[in-house]
């Protein structure tokens, strides 16, 4: 016969994970964002979105919605550019949320 365990403590954390998941479903994410970033943009837009070189635009503080519209033009190639382009391909709606939140609230 099995014994019965108290359900309270698993009920309190399915329902706080479950509110978590319910405020934060839509919602950009910018330390993610910085982490995407770090890992690959930064090589051309620089730390902190300054970029390294005159030909490389720097993304620091932009709007976000205007990151948003933009990083969509060039991975549905409304927008073209041989070298961002490539770089837009793989990014997903999240990403690309993640990404514009991140570089959006950079302030210095
Ligand atoms: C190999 C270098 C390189 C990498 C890596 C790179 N970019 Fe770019 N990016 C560029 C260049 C060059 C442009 C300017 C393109 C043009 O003239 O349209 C650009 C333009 C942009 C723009 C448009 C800026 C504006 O003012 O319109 C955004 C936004 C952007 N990049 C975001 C990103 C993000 C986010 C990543 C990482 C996922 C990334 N880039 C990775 C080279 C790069």
């Amino acid at each position: 016969m099995k014994k019965k365990k108290s359900n309270v403590l698993a009920g309190l954390v399915l329902a706080s994970s479950t509110m978590a998941m319910a405020a934060g479903a839509q919602a950009a994410d910018p330390a993610v964002g910085q982490a995407h970033y770090e890992s690959t943009c930064v090589a051309c837009h620089g730390p902190k979105g300054i970029s390294v070189a005159p030909i490389y635009p720097n993304l620091a503080g932009q709007k976000e919605q205007y990151l948003i519209t933009v990083l969509k033009d060039y991975r549905d190639g409304t927008r073209t550019n041989p070298i961002m382009a490539p770089m837009a391909k793989g990014l997903s709606d999240t990403d690309i949320g993640n990404l514009a939140a991140y570089l959006s609230r950079i302030r210095d």
